[in-house]
């Protein structure tokens, strides 16, 4: 029987959050890996054409990764099919839900425990940060770091029923080349005292807002210093659609992530929030955008060889 794994997309930083929020959402890629002669990855949807299919792919690497860690012999042939939803190079985090499926797949099957906090320091090794894996670890809310000596924790924080129910995060993703790696680049290394203060307690009226189930508190807490206003002026169009979808009744606007996706929070009227941000991307080159919702569950595994 193959393992077949589920993994949601996740947006991360929240706004002032950097680095530390993080949430799942309602839209996954699936990775079905099934004993076969040889090796082999197929891969369907979401850049069935840019990702690789061979050895290199990174959910077939994840999966070796772990057998040579675990110092377990490699299966002789798999074949691994990813039906990917998730799109890539978003700010959606398809990178760790590619990382995390092999990983896990692996895991299982070895018939070892998924364990969670394992499947989390080996993403966080692959990755740099934890605020894509843990949230598609976990599902809904959390916030996660690293400790002194590099140990990636995790933090599941509690979300309203007015987000998790009603809430539609409207995601709007220009057709913009800005790797992760080069949106960190832009970034200064060091941030002014006062700048740091501004985000944490701007990040504190985020988490708050999202427990209480506070709208307006939600709309005072995202504002950010430290990467917004480096990583927005890279993104054509992205300033513009920010302001747009506020004034079309949007509760709260952020980039996704590193970028170039910008997801806004809309309680009511999703389809005038869609409308507008599409229009104003749209005067810069094609974008597509999603409603997507909030969701509770993080990885699934189903199925053993
Ligand atoms: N927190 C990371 C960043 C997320 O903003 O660079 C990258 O996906």
């Amino acid at each position: 029987m193959p393992i077949t794994l589920s993994v949601p997309a996740t947006t991360s930083n929240l706004g002032p959050g950097f680095d530390v929020l993080g949430l799942a959402l309602d839209l996954w890629n699936t990775v079905t890996v099934a004993p076969a002669a040889g090796w082999q990855v197929t891969v369907e949807g979401e850049g069935a054409e840019r990702l690789p299919h061979g050895p290199e792919n990174r959910v077939a690497r994840a999966f070796r990764w772990v057998f040579q860690t675990l110092g377990e012999p490699l299966p002789p042939g798999v074949h691994i099919h990813c039906r990917n939803r998730v799109p890539v190079g978003s700010g959606l985090g398809s990178s760790a839900t590619a990382a995390l499926a092999g990983m896990a797949a692996a895991l299982a099957w070895l018939g070892r425990p998924l364990d969670r906090d394992q499947l989390l320091a080996w993403t966080v090794a692959w990755e740099g940060h934890p605020d894509n894996a843990a949230p598609a670890l976990h599902g809904g809310l959390v916030a996660a770091g690293l400790e002194e000596g590099g140990r990636p924790w995790v933090l599941p924080l509690e979300l309203h029923p007015l987000w998790v129910e009603q809430a539609r995060l409207v995601l709007a993703l220009p057709e913009v080349d800005l790797p992760t790696e080069k949106a960190r680049q832009v970034l200064p290394r060091q941030v002014p005292l006062a700048d740091a203060a501004f985000n944490l307690a701007h990040a504190l009226q985020v988490v708050e807002a999202l427990r209480r189930g506070d709208p307006d508190l939600l709309r005072r807490g995202m504002v950010d210093r430290w990467h917004q206003p480096h990583r927005v002026p890279l993104i054509p169009g992205a300033a513009r659609a920010m302001d747009a979808a506020l004034e079309a009744g949007a509760v709260a606007v952020m980039l996704s992530g590193a970028g170039p996706s910008v997801l806004a929070w809309a309680l009511a009227d999703p389809d005038a929030v869609e409308a507008a941000m599409r229009e104003a991307f749209a005067r810069h080159g094609p974008v597509r955008t999603w409603q997507l919702r909030i969701s509770q569950r993080g990885l699934q595994v189903q199925g053993n060889p």
